[in-house]
């Protein structure tokens, strides 16, 4: 049972637990964030009014419960809103306000080599006829940034129907998709035998591509195999050896430059490892192809800053850190370009390699699984 009092001026109410929690919340807080249907338009949830409307005055004047329902009153508007004490709870913000740099939130699962036996991995055919399938398998690749898909047609273009499973394509200057296999006179390196460092894709993009999506279609050549690396766990490895040195890589911007097509031009300014402003771990973005010179690091600060730059590759280049796998015709991977970096081994010889890749947002997967989430609660209910 949860109990509420408001403090004697209006403006602090306490939502007090049996377990002795006591969860604070402004006056100003509930009044913006009143569920009536004056405030909130009922069936899409948006907001009805903005702050302007609300007086900067605002106070509770008056609170009734019964159960889990709390009815307060606003002064001077003199309008009545009714919560509910469970939905207060989970919507709390009273907690302590430090956390570490390079926090993540807790569906966020940091991982190594030893995923390998674990990897978030579905059937084609599985994932489209099984909402259960379907929606364990989107999990896995929001919990790990990573995920594989087995057993899909072994047809060009059969890559847009994995992306099909949960948002758009995300067209570029590469097309809407594009080939990955060797090239007489390549505008990418991708686009040799040359083995490749693990990397985040197109880090001159702003904003970036967060997901990528790397579909096989040929794959006897000997080599090529694929590799993934938790930049998300390989930062805080950085930081937990040195955070001086995961200091400057979160302090400062690089420069990624792309202009290996003609017409093409792409720039952007961005740290390695980005984070929020409360410290959130946000984005990685590291590719030794595309990264430009650096020019936005002080001379005193740039020999050490290259040194964490260093160490940083290091603990990417580290095998223990490392899944790696050879893609079938017909499997896929795919990946969290924010997060996971990727890289591949070289290949040569006899037999080919074909893959194709294109990119997708995450906004829409994150999505598309927040929906299935909801409907399989209600369900269960
Ligand atoms: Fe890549």
């Amino acid at each position: 049972m949860q109990n509420a009092k408001l403090s004697e001026d209006g403006q602090i109410l306490t939502v007090l637990s049996d377990n002795g929690s006591a969860l604070r919340f402004h006056a100003i807080w509930l009044r913006d964030n009143a569920q009536d249907p004056e405030t909130r338009q009922p069936d899409n949830g948006q907001r009805l009014i903005a702050l302007r409307d609300i007086p900067d005055t605002i106070r509770m004047s008056r609170m009734d419960q019964d159960g889990s329902a709390l009815t307060l009153t606003f002064a001077p508007e003199n309008k009545t809103v009714c919560y509910d004490l469970g939905w207060l709870t989970a919507h709390t913000y009273d907690r302590p306000s430090e956390r570490t740099p390079g926090w993540r939130p807790d569906h966020i699962k940091l991982w190594d080599g030893r995923l390998a036996g674990a990897v978030p991995a579905a059937d084609f055919d599985a994932v489209h006829s099984s909402g259960d399938v379907m929606r364990n398998w989107l999990s896995g690749i929001r919990r790990y940034g990573f995920g594989k898909l087995a057993g899909g047609p072994v047809e060009s273009g059969a890559l847009l129907k994995v992306v099909d499973l949960f948002g758009y394509v995300r067209e570029t200057n590469y097309g809407k998709w594009f080939e990955v296999r060797t090239e007489v006179k390549p505008s990418n390196l991708a686009y040799t035998g040359l083995g490749l460092q693990a990397h985040t894709d197109n880090p001159y993009r702003d904003p970036v591509p967060t997901l990528q999506v790397l579909y096989c279609l040929e794959n006897s050549a000997e080599g090529g195999e694929n590799m993934v690396v938790d930049g998300f766990h390989a930062a805080e490895r950085l930081r937990q050896e040195n955070e001086h040195w995961f200091d400057l890589l979160s302090r400062h911007c690089v420069r990624f430059e792309y202009s290996g097509s003609d017409g093409v031009f792409l720039r952007s300014r961005r740290p390695m490892i980005e984070l929020a402003p409360d410290g959130e771990m946000i984005a990685i973005r590291f590719n030794n192809r595309s990264t430009a010179a650096i020019t936005d690091v002080p001379f005193d600060i740039m020999q050490e800053y290259y040194a964490a730059y260093r160490r940083l590759g290091e603990i990417i280049d580290d095998p223990a850190m490392q899944v790696s796998f050879k893609l079938e015709p017909g499997e896929s991977f795919i990946v969290d370009n924010t997060r996971v970096l990727h890289a591949r081994k070289g290949y040569s010889g006899a037999g080919s390699r074909w893959l194709q890749g294109c990119y997708a947002d995450r906004d829409g997967l994150l999505s598309t699984l927040a929906v299935m989430e909801t409907q399989s609660l209600e369900a269960a209910e």
